[in-house]
């Protein structure tokens, strides 16, 4: 399937194809900025960035940045820095959830342990707002420092309403808002502010860019979610299973309890007093929120948020880039991992 033709989806390999070459240069970039003068934190950061992991936010900051004007030295730089606040984000969140797997191997606070990885975590945070710093542009400044309160601040809720089977769907979609839609959208925007001509850059282009990449975001994690019950460790690089054990009542099971007799709910509290399926079997679990039609429900939620992102797109004249993104927003509904 070529590029050139008009009305067609774009498949993963032509995404990345039209990224390649930028992402390379992000890459180097991230390890260029990398390096302390602690070995502990070198370390720690070159084994998340060999450990793999989609790239999907840089790969947004770059394909925002070609649809508005062009891929810029800022575009890369910031590239950079939404995968290393990523990747700060993760080494604390498994400092928290007392993960033992990340990107397919053991993750870094089960190597290194909790102290060194909060140490290292606040480096990586601090090195990408240094990095940032270099655009001498506030309004980056301003979009990166409250998108990480954001993030932070939806870590310090989602630990307020651990272990609770009361949770409400508008309590789980501010967490996902916070968590993972915020940065998706800073991406995008950030992308737009560093592919326009300085000066030119329109806010109305750089809000609706941060509105697709919103709803892209929000469907990410409602899909997230669902593969943490469906899929495989081997092909998900994490645990299933992982967010009822770590007390997390997320969507699938939200819309399931909504509909489950008295001892059904017994057997998801069972799990979240426990915290292990010893007691209340995991596939028990599963086979309730399938037939309680959770995975439908949230399946079809995501659809609409993906459907929304691609209307946000529609409204860009037609070209590779216009449909790459258009593309992701179904690369994140049908992936596996
Ligand atoms: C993991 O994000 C954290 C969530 C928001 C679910 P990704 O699934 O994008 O992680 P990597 O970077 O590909 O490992
Ligand atoms: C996502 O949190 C990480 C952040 C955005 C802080 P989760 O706990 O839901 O993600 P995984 O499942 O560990 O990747
Ligand atoms: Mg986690
Ligand atoms: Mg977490």
């Amino acid at each position: 399937m070529g590029l050139g033709r008009l009305g067609q989806t774009l498949t993963a390999r032509e995404i990345f194809e039209l990224v390649k070459k930028d992402l390379e240069r992000v890459e180097r970039e991230i390890s260029l900025e990398s390096v302390a003068s602690v070995d502990a934190v070198t370390t720690i950061s070159r084994y998340l960035q060999d450990g793999g992991g989609k790239r999907l936010r840089p790969i947004l900051v770059l394909l925002a940045s070609q649809l508005v004007g062009g891929v810029s030295d800022g575009t890369i730089r910031m590239a950079a820095v939404v995968e290393m606040i990523h990747a700060a984000t993760l080494v604390h969140d498994d400092v928290i959830d007392i993960a033992k797997t990340r990107r397919g191997r053991p993750s870094s606070n089960a190597i290194w342990g909790n102290h060194t990885c909060v140490l290292a975590g606040d480096w990586l945070y601090m090195q990408a707002f240094q990095v940032a710093l270099r655009e001498r542009n506030f309004h980056v400044l301003d979009v990166l420092i409250a998108l990480t309160q954001m993030m932070v601040e939806g870590e310090l809720l989602q630990l307020e309403r651990i272990g609770k089977i009361e949770i409400s769907e508008a309590d789980y979609m501010e967490l996902v808002d916070r968590k993972t839609a915020s940065l998706f959208s800073a991406c995008a925007r950030l992308g737009a502010v560093m592919g326009t001509i300085p000066g030119a850059a329109s806010e109305a282009l750089e809000t609706r860019l941060g509105e697709f990449a919103w709803n892209l975001g929000i469907a990410f994690q409602l899909v997230d979610d669902m593969l943490d019950f469906t899929s495989h460790e081997k092909v998900l690089g994490k645990p299933v299973g992982s967010d009822l054990r770590e007390g997390k009542v997320t969507l699938p099971l939200i819309y399931a309890l909504e509909e489950a007799t008295p001892e059904e709910r017994l057997l998801v509290g069972t799990v979240l007093t426990d915290g292990n399926y010893d007691r209340a079997p995991f596939a028990e679990i599963l086979r309730l929120i399938q037939q309680r039609h959770g995975f439908d429900r949230v399946r079809e939620r995501a659809q609409s948020f993906t459907e929304r992102a691609r209307a946000i797109i529609s409204e860009f004249p037609d070209s590779p880039n216009q449909r790459a993104m258009s593309a992701l927003t179904e690369l994140v509904t049908e992936r596996d991992h």
